[in-house]
């Protein structure tokens, strides 16, 4: 794949614009405008079949450590008050999300994104909707830790495990030594990347069995690849290329009707240091912005995986759409109005058939596997240790 300038290294050409004559600046904001459309416009990697699960080298995965990490991810003292687990949020019956549009938060507040299903999430190399988190341990601490999920207190979280002797067991066991909030950070990344589709008809498909797809959802991958467009932004084994786009998604009714759901949102956007002014002039979430700044960035969102939709309904950042026929829909008549003037130029209206929408939607079914189920664990119970704690604590 050819490699573009992109807009930091233009950047970084920009700084010194003293040496710069006008014609120099010029060229320069050509280069700029290169990129920005190659940016739009390199070649999709191929769909495929969903591979092994990447692991990092120095963390295999255990069954001690699933173990350790599938308790973690059910136990609600991992939050501040003792009432939400990460399965509070990502529910293996609904689809590893929460199955509402917007989010629920910790007690007392209400989240302002969709929660995201953790489904595949271990083939991700960014998390979140913004794709803001850079791998699976950041991820879970920023929920653990954050004020809308588990507002959770990392040295309280260790005291907590050191007084539950199955997690001091476990952690000994996994990890060689008391428990630590890194260390838990890690085992729940292990159990999620257990989590991963199965039995899927395309995977099947792509693998050589061809009665493994309809005839219309054949029409329909051709459509994705073609016509449709979608392979531009959704592809490889996941269905994402990971970037970040502006499709002008419409508001969700229920954040501008919902005080809590504001509250939420601008306090996350003064955690970033978005200027006051800023705040004040938006009304609805200015997507990867909060991470850059950039006013480029304005309403752009990380492209979504495809993959077990059937189980991850409602769609969109903010769960706007109840069905994959909305969906087809909206990109068919070009995506939505962009109060932000940063739309991707690789939305536009599609001039789709009746037969080509259900083509696409019966496509966008043959990404769906296996339901993911697993057996809610048990959870260990506090124990009151002998005092003095010497030789009690480890
Ligand atoms: C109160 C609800 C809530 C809780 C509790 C919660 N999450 Fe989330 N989770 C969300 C929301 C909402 C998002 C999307 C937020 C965003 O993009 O800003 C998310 C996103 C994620 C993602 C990103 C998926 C992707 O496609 O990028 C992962 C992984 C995840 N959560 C795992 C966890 C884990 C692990 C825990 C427990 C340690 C947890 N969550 C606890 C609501 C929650
Ligand atoms: C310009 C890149 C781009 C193109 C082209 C594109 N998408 Fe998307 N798609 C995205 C982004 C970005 C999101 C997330 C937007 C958000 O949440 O606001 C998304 C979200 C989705 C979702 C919602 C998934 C979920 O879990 O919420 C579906 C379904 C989808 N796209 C299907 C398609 C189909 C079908 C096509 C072709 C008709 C298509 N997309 C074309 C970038 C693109």
């Amino acid at each position: 794949m050819r490699q573009q300038p992109s807009r930091r290294t233009i950047q970084r050409i920009l700084s010194p614009n003293l040496l710069l004559t006008g014609g120099m600046v010029l060229f320069v904001i050509a280069l700029a405008y290169m990129g920005a459309s190659a940016r739009d416009q390199l070649n999709p990697a191929p769909l495929a079949a969903l591979p092994a699960v990447p692991g990092p080298s120095d963390d295999p995965l255990t069954p001690a450590k699933i173990t350790l990490g599938k308790l973690l991810y059910f136990d609600p003292r991992l939050s501040g008050d003792g009432s939400l687990s990460c399965a509070s949020c990502h529910d293996p019956k609904l689809g590893w999300g929460d199955g509402g549009d917007l989010s629920r938060g910790y007690p007392g507040t209400l989240h302002w994104r969709n929660s995201q299903t953790i489904l595949n999430a271990a083939y991700l190399d960014r998390f979140f909707w913004t794709g803001s988190s850079p791998d699976l341990p950041a991820q879970a601490k920023a929920a653990i830790t954050g004020p809308l999920a588990q507002n959770m207190n990392p040295a309280l979280m260790e005291e907590r495990l050191k007084q539950i002797p199955a997690y001091v067991g476990l952690f000994q066991q996994t990890y060689g030594g008391p428990p630590t909030f890194e260390n838990a950070l890690r085992a729940i990344s292990a159990f999620e990347r257990t989590i991963v589709s199965k039995n899927v008809p395309f995977d099947r498909y792509m693998k050589g069995d061809k009665m493994a797809l309809t005839p219309l959802q054949v029409k329909g991958l051709t459509l994705f690849e073609g016509k449709a467009g979608c392979v531009q932004c959704h592809n490889g084994p996941l269905f994402t290329d990971q970037k970040l786009y502006n499709l002008g998604v419409p508001k969700n009714p229920a954040f501008d009707q919902d005080p809590q759901r504001q509250i939420a949102m601008r306090e996350r956007m003064r955690a970033k240091g978005i200027h006051e002014a800023v705040i004040r002039a938006l009304d609805r979430d200015p997507g990867h912005y909060l991470d850059t700044k950039r006013e480029e960035d304005k309403g752009s969102f990380r492209t979504a995986p495809l993959r077990e939709l059937r189980y991850t309904a409602p769609y969109m950042h903010n769960g706007v759409f109840f069905s994959l026929e909305e969906v087809i829909h909206f990109y068919d008549r070009g995506g939505g109005d962009d109060p932000f003037g940063t739309k991707s130029s690789l939305i536009r209206p599609l001039q789709l058939t009746a037969e080509e929408k259900a083509a696409l939607v019966a496509f966008l079914e043959s990404l769906s596997g296996d339901q993911i189920l697993v057996d809610t664990p048990e959870l260990p119970e506090y124990e009151v240790l002998p005092l003095p704690f010497a030789g009690a604590v480890r």
